[in-house]
């Protein structure tokens, strides 16, 4: 069975390629982006609604297939931005009624989750999902991918683009701040001195985080005269508080689940200090931590062919005249019956 999955829940339209034994055959995506300001989300629908039908091309170019090859469609019915998602429903459901082919809508943060337990050796693990809009550490337990822990504010993401955005750099800022912070180590470690690290705010709450107050302090400390913070000093503590926060909840949520295994997932999963914390992590309370290839991480129509898979074979299917979007569903409304 041969699944094409298509993603738009936000700024990417992604198309996928992939077979019920897990062999990839295509991952193209484009990505609306601007010069200057942020997301809107007319803008992205009309950008996703010009560029579909090259992604499809050029995904079933890459897999030297044709629509007629294709046994099911999947699409990310949940959750996104209303507009964006409603073009990638538009176009599953189109496809489906034209070349009479099996359809099925799927959640993106679960999406994000099945592939990495595909790509990884992780069996039953705890997901650490870093991503712009999403933070949330989930696992498996009774029937569902329960939300143990989540930000209370902004996703972790969108906070490492929100400060890089306030101290001049580009969108995504997440890229950028770990340069800054490379520089504030190599610059120590030349001196042979140990790195100099900035006191923040540091905000767990059981299994939660927030970023709003730390933010709030990061941004003061840049304005401020009288003590001069370097960008990269800022950059280094910003991600050693922040990722911290997110190890610290991330092992209290397998130790409470009893699981050895970590997965990491999302767009702020490519960080390689993040990886190598919770590789720390895992290693001293004698676990594995598993993170994932970059095509991956960021959103993907892979992961959208893959659960799309799964769920088929377990019987899902979704009719057309019910192929909606659903903007707000969470990982925990899902029955996980595949
Ligand atoms: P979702 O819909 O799953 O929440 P998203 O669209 O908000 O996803 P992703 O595409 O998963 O976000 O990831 C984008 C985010 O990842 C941006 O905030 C970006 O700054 C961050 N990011 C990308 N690479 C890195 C990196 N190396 N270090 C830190 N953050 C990164
Ligand atoms: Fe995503």
């Amino acid at each position: 069975m041969i699944c094409l999955g298509i993603e738009s829940t936000a700024h990417t339209f992604g198309i996928g390629i992939i077979d019920d034994s897990g062999k990839k055959y295509a991952n193209e995506r484009v990505l609306f982006s601007t010069k200057e300001g942020g997301l809107i989300p007319s803008k992205v629908a009309d950008h996703h609604v010009e560029k579909f039908r090259d992604i499809i091309n050029s995904a079933l170019e890459k897999a030297n297939l044709t629509l007629a090859d294709i046994n099911l469609i999947s699409y990310s019915q949940s959750p996104g931005i209303g507009n964006c998602l409603r073009i990638g429903a538009a176009v599953a459901r189109s496809l489906a009624l034209l070349y009479n082919i099996p359809l099925i809508g799927v959640n993106h943060c679960i999406a994000h989750l099945e592939i990495g337990k595909l790509m990884s050796k992780a069996k039953d693990p705890v997901f650490l999902y870093a991503s712009g809009a999403n933070t949330q550490v989930i696992a498996y337990e009774g029937g569902k991918y329960r939300v143990f822990g989540e930000t209370l504010d902004n996703g972790v993401g969108n906070f490492l683009d929100g400060f890089a955005r306030y101290i001049g750099l580009g969108f995504p800022g997440g890229p950028k701040i770990y340069e800054l912070s490379l520089k504030h180590k190599e610059k120590f470690e030349k001196l042979n001195k140990p790195v100099e690290l900035i006191e923040l705010p540091y905000v767990v709450k059981g299994m939660d985080v927030s970023f709003g107050g730390l933010s709030t302090n990061l941004k003061q400390k840049f304005d401020s005269k009288k003590d001069s913070f370097s960008k990269e000093a800022l950059a280094f503590s910003l991600q050693e508080t922040a990722f911290a926060m997110l190890v610290e909840v991330s092992e209290r949520a397998m130790a409470h689940c009893n699981k050895s295994e970590l997965l990491l997932g999302g767009g702020v999963a490519c960080n390689i200090r993040l990886k190598e914390m919770c590789k720390i992590m895992a290693k001293e309370r004698g676990a594995e931590s598993y993170d994932l290839p970059i095509e991956v991480n960021i959103d993907n129509g892979l992961m959208i062919a893959w659960l799309g898979v799964l769920m088929h074979k377990a019987g899902g299917e979704t009719k057309v005249e019910d192929a909606d979007i659903k903007p707000y569903l969470r990982t925990d409304d899902v029955d996980v019956y595949w």
